[in-house]
């Protein structure tokens, strides 16, 4: 496939002129969002428009008798496609891929003017509109793009399974009947160890040894299908071998069971929407697999990138994915666009390894049997592999799915964490996991009191230990990730919800740190609690977690061993936050000097201190250094926290900081940005040149801090 991500012009307002290529207009690169949003107070007025997006093709005149398709990853909403003035399709779903084929009006050996009217209003024809909707749904060609030259005779899809019993089952479309395939499965170290030849499209391909992908050694395998019919054509697919298989009892992959401590992902980003490249769409799944420590995602409430997904094939990350929509269903039309998104999402993912769930219902909408016996019936014959899930909070809801996936919200911070299976399916027999808690139930900023964002990771831990104490859930996913960018129905106000166990950057708020500590890849040790006294009521700090995954935590006042904790009341976590009583202190006294040592198999793998600290500095994380320009642009996140010396973040550090690029780099975002609870971000983007950039990030008083990056 040719990337087709440079070169494009935008309109924010369709024209006929501006199809015609009549009109002068800005020059873009994919992925691109309409228009750059404030961090705060962003609304659909600020990408509802009809636009336009056109770029020249020059066809080569050797792909005359060829078949030459579009292919656009991301066009929200509804988009339609013209070439050299001809309508050639359309496309009504903002979440899915879609090709349009160009081979009819394609003048090869010539200049063709391709032009692609993209409506982004929120039309309530089509999922997931109609009603009021807790997230921002943006607008632009947010993805890549691509054209695909094929011969007339070629492999349309390739699908790949394989369980854990060594069979690769194949289904290949081809255009035509004709033809005979020469297929591969190739290991990781790039070995063939499997081959089929012959003229069928559907069989299966016996593999001797094959390693499985799970979540500690994701293997993942190729399938290289070649198809001669005078021509070659050629198609590669990447797979796993593994059972994923969700039972009365939980979830299984690969017959051992696995607790899907997991977080709802949405897939927006300040300032850009949607339009984030590739580098930042695989940064997520790294940041929920090693910095949230999570064994699972669910990409609420879409299918999300393609890149993001491919990461979480490597990471080793199971993912519950599903269609677009939130709670409203729309009328018969409305459906059967919902119907055809299922199609489009399994057939576009449905060779991921990491994807153990489709969800077919559209998230928390009422039971509608006919609607759900369809897209049941399709996503079981599309996909034969894989159960099926579809989120509600309804309890005993119509169950014609696998898995009952409910959003569980009953834990309101003074009861248990979650309801009994018996209280919620209609079906024992079957799978339950929790597809949603917390959330709206406990908004938390970063820049809220300590005692709050505490009290967050408290209300994710007690809801992740009940879920895992009773061995009836399969898996709990934590609303969510991030805080997201919203409608004025929901929110704090400023169209924020501050739901996520990190800000919108993906700075880790204290629930961060909960996540954290139940992996064991590194060691974690958090507090709950500056201890600056000036923060709690009647200087009454109380009971302080610690968050850790060592087995206990020696608390030093002032230099003095003051108690060592290693009890916690969270017996079913991996790591349980360990509290203790800090009680009231002197209004009066001098302030203490606490440290805090985390002892792992008897050695200290961890000691942070805390105390009153007016020494800040600024701290930068990269995505990466080495950027790389292209056949589409590249680019970093810089994530800022303002620290103490400590290194505690400084979470009433509400600074204004100013961001100054150069070089070949530049920011997707404003160039004045303010610390919310001592962190931002900014987004750097590649430019078209190569060499060295560098990126300064200043505020009075502060040291100075340039990061630098390298274009290549
Ligand atoms: C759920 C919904 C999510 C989000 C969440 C907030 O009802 O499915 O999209 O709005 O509530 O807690």
């Amino acid at each position: 496939m040719i990337s087709l991500c440079n070169g494009w012009e935008f309109d924010y307002n369709w024209s006929e002129e501006f199809a015609r290529f009549e009109t002068v207009a800005e020059s873009v690169r994919l992925p691109h969002n309409v228009k750059e949003l404030p961090l705060h107070c962003s609304s659909p007025s600020d990408y509802e428009t009809v636009c336009g997006y056109r770029r020249i093709i020059d066809a080569p005149a050797d792909w005359a008798g060829k078949r030459v398709f579009l292919q656009l990853d991301g066009a929200a909403h509804i988009a339609t496609v013209f070439l050299n003035g001809k309508e050639l399709g359309s496309h009504r779903c903002g979440y899915t891929a879609f090709r349009t084929e160009l081979t009819e009006e394609l003048k090869t050996g010539s200049r063709n003017e391709l032009a692609v009217k993209l409506d982004c209003t929120e039309n309530k024809d089509i999922p997931p509109f109609g009603f009021v909707i807790d997230y921002l749904t943006y607008g632009g060609l947010y993805r890549e793009a691509w054209l695909d030259v094929r011969p007339e005779n070629h492999i349309e899809d390739l699908f790949v399974y394989a369980s854990d019993d060594e069979i690769v089952r194949c289904r290949v479309k081809t255009s035509e009947t004709g033809g005979s395939l020469e297929v591969r499965i190739v290991s990781p170290e790039g070995e063939t160890v499997g081959l089929y030849t012959g003229n069928e499209r559907c069989f299966d391909i016996p593999v001797e040894n094959a390693k499985l992908w799970d979540v500690d050694n994701p293997n993942i395998y190729s399938c290289k299908a070649v198809l001669t019919d005078g021509e070659t054509d050629e198609k590669t697919e990447r797979f796993g071998f593994r059972r994923a298989e969700f039972k009365a009892d939980g979830f299984y992959l690969n017959g051992k069971k696995l607790f899907l401590r997991g977080l709802n992902r949405h897939q927006c980003y300040p300032y850009i929407g949607y339009a984030a490249p590739e580098r930042l769409q695989r940064q997520d799944a790294y940041i929920l697999k090693h910095e949230l420590g999570c064994t699972a995602v669910r990409t609420s409430h879409y299918p999300q990138s393609q890149y993001f997904i491919d990461e979480c094939d490597r990471e080793g990350l199971p993912v519950f994915t599903e269609i677009p929509g939130w709670q409203h269903i729309g009328d018969l039309s409305w459906q059967d666009q919902a119907v055809e998104n299922v199609r489009e999402m399994i057939e576009q993912y449905r060779n991921h390894p990491s994807i153990v769930l489709w969800g077919v219902r559209i998230n928390e909408s009422q039971d509608n049997d006919p609607f759900y016996r369809r897209t049941n019936r399709l996503a079981r014959e599309l996909d034969p592999s894989r159960q099926t899930g579809g989120v509600r909070y309804i309890t005993k809801s119509s169950l014609l799915e696998d898995v009952y996936t409910f959003n569980d919200f009953s834990h309101n911070g003074e009861n248990g964490g979650v309801l009994r299976k018996y209280d919620v399916t209609p079906d024992m027999s079957k799978g339950f996991l929790i597809s949603e808690h917390s959330g709206h139930m406990f908004p938390t900023k970063a820049f809220d009191p300590w005692l709050k964002r505490q009290q967050q990771a408290i209300r994710h831990a007690t809801v992740l230990n009940d879920a895992m104490a009773d061995n009836e859930h399969a898996g709990c996913f934590g609303w969510c990730m991030f805080d997201y960018a919203t409608h004025r129905d929901f929110g704090s106000g400023d169209r924020i919800c501050y739901h996520g166990v990190t800000d919108a950057f993906r700075n880790p708020k204290t629930a961060a740190a909960l996540y954290a500590s139940q992996g064991d890849e590194s060691a974690v040790l958090e507090t709950g609690s500056p201890m600056a006294i000036g923060d709690y009521s009647a200087t009454e700090v109380g009971t302080v977690y610690l968050f850790t995954n060592a087995d206990k935590v020696l608390v030093y006042r002032d230099g003095v061993l003051d108690r060592e904790v290693s009890e916690t009341p969270f017996k079913a976590l991996p790591h349980g936050p360990l509290p203790f009583e800090a009680g009231v202190n002197d209004w009066g006294g001098q302030s203490a000097v606490w440290r805090f040592d985390a002892v792992k198999d008897g050695e200290v793998v961890s000691s942070v201190t805390r105390s009153p600290s007016a020494e800040l500095h600024i701290e930068t994380d990269l995505s990466c250094i080495a950027l790389t320009e292209g056949d589409k642009y590249d680019a970093s996140a810089v994530r800022i926290q303002i620290k103490d010396k400590n290194g505690c973040t400084a979470s009433y550090a509400q600074i204004p900081l100013k961001i100054e690029a150069e070089g070949p780099v530049r920011l997707l975002g404003p160039d004045i940005v303010t610390a919310e609870g001592g962190m931002t971000g900014v987004y750097i983007g590649t430019t078209g040149e190569k060499g060295a950039g560098s990126v300064k990030i200043s505020s009075l008083g502060f040291e100075s801090v340039t990061v630098r990056f390298i274009v290549n």
